[in-house]
């Protein structure tokens, strides 16, 4: 017997609590006004000075939900990391996690770390529900963090970077029910975006490359998700069937031509008499073959302009974050989930199915839905929501750091990624409280940390 509604029971996101502007980028880079904000559809950028790395992101964020949600350590029996945010190499991020279990005397703590550039979040979140499912189950919570440090060598894709970190609590008679059964996947062989200088924090990435296997992962996806969905289910599928709907953000623009995407995708799965009712004026793009659209201005315009009320509805509020933030590579989608609980009332939410479309290039992409049960009555997605408040507080309080200062921050990242020993220069001043920031690395390559105390 499966335990019943396995899903998320809690959630916990971490940001760095300095952004660049997005409109000064700019200015800085010379490009023309509105090419970030407008084009890329981005305001602001959260970065890392030398303080922070993939360890000690991973770190605040773990220890922040286990300290919000009074969860003792000894509760947690399989902890995963998603990230592509690559230090020690053989060693995982999740070994360096169990400083924050050893001291309680807790080593009986399955899993590592998950990779496939943006998809290891959910890669980690797919071993977890197996694991709370499967015969090794103990009757312990299963623990997700997604993070990463996104950054780009100087050029086009550097305005889409981000950072962040976000930790799930996996376990049974959540309030957020990943839907049994109803998973799609689309994964191939692709060199789009992908790290091969292990000296550099920064992807080799064919900006154009990555955009269409995203889109193609997107098709394939959600046609295999409708096919598995009418099969288990005895019911059409189309938008219409969700509430909300999240998307993996590099880049909000993206999202949006994501959204009108899966209307052009519902589009072709009409009978030819009903265009001819209901939309005489798209007729012309009927039968069009996915794969040679994927850059039809046409039909991208066509239908971003048929779907901008759905897009609003169900899937802008999950954007909130991502325009703030920036891409986070393996928390991007989960910001979205983030977003979309803070923009709703706990009676909007109850009921509401939330499909989830992961991509992560390389190339490995999921499609899955989740259905807002409320878990023990409502109490459980109150508990959620309550400790999300503080969210939108943190996004206003940080602090905006000019063009000039981001790029010297860049720059002494990349001059001593692997420099050693080394000593951070950048200030601790400003962080968020409870956050690990970097105090030394020795002559072994050995990382040491501290915490900002944390508020009384
Ligand atoms: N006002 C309004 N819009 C503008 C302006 C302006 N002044 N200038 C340009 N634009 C528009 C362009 O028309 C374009 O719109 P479109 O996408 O509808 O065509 C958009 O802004 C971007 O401009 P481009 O010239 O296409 O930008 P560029 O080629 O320089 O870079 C890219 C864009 C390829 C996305 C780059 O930022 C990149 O490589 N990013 C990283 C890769 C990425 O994010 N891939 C997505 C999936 S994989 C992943 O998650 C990492």
């Amino acid at each position: 017997m499966w335990p019943k509604d396995v899903g998320i029971v809690a959630l916990e996101l971490y940001f760095p609590s300095q952004y660049v502007d997005q409109t000064a980028l700019e200015k800085f880079d010379g490009v023309s006004p509105g090419k970030y904000t407008v084009g890329l559809g981005q305001s602001k950028m959260g970065f890392c000075n030398d303080r922070e790395d993939i360890n000690s992101l991973c770190l605040t964020v773990t220890h922040r939900l286990l300290d919000r949600y009074k969860i003792p350590p000894n509760e947690i029996g399989h902890l995963e990391v998603g990230t592509e945010t690559i230090l020690d190499k053989s060693k995982s991020v999740k070994s360096v996690l169990m400083q924050l279990f050893e001291p309680f005397g807790v080593t009986d703590v399955e899993g590592v770390d998950s990779t496939n550039a943006c998809y290891g979040g959910t890669a980690a979140v797919f071993n977890a529900i197996s694991w709370v499912e499967s015969s090794a189950w103990d009757g312990r919570y299963a623990l997700v963090v997604a993070a990463d440090n996104a950054v780009y060598a100087k050029g086009s894709a550097r305005p889409t970077g981000g950072a962040g970190a976000l930790a799930m609590l996996i376990g049974p008679n959540a309030p957020l029910v990943f839907d049994r059964g109803l998973r799609a996947s689309y994964m191939r062989h692709a060199y789009d975006f992908y790290k091969p200088d292990l000296r550099s924090e920064y992807p080799v990435v064919d900006g154009k490359l990555s955009i269409q296997c995203y889109l193609s992962a997107l098709d394939n996806c959600y046609q295999k998700y409708c096919e598995k969905f009418e099969k288990k289910m005895s019911e059409k599928v189309s938008l219409r069937s969700f509430d909300a709907m999240l998307f993996h953000s590099p880049y909000c623009k993206l999202v949006q031509k994501s959204f009108a995407r899966l209307a052009f995708m519902d589009f072709l799965k009409l009978k030819r008499d009903e265009v001819l009712e209901k939309s005489p004026d798209l007729e012309k793009f009927h039968g069009l073959p996915p794969e040679k659209t994927y850059f039809d201005r046409d039909v991208e315009k066509a239908f971003m302009e048929r779907s901008l009320k759905d897009f609003t509805e169900k899937t802008k509020p999950s954007l909130f974050i991502a325009n703030l933030v920036g891409n986070m590579y393996t928390p991007s989608v989960y910001s979205g989930l983030v977003s979309l609980l803070i923009s709703k009332g706990i009676q909007e939410l109850v009921g509401m199915r939330v499909g989830v479309f992961s991509y992560g290039s390389g190339l490995a992409s999921s499609m899955y839905s989740i259905t807002v049960r409320g878990g023990d009555g409502e109490e459980g997605l109150k508990r959620l929501l309550n400790a999300l408040g503080g969210v939108r507080g943190e996004l206003e309080g940080r602090r905006c750091v000019e063009p000039e200062e981001y790029t010297r921050v860049l720059d002494v990242r990349e001059r001593n990624c692997h420099t050693v020993p080394y000593q951070p220069e950048g200030s601790v001043e400003g962080m968020f409280p409870g956050s690990y920031y970097l105090v030394e690395v020795d002559e072994m390559h050995r990382r040491k940390y501290q915490r900002v105390p944390c508020e009384e």
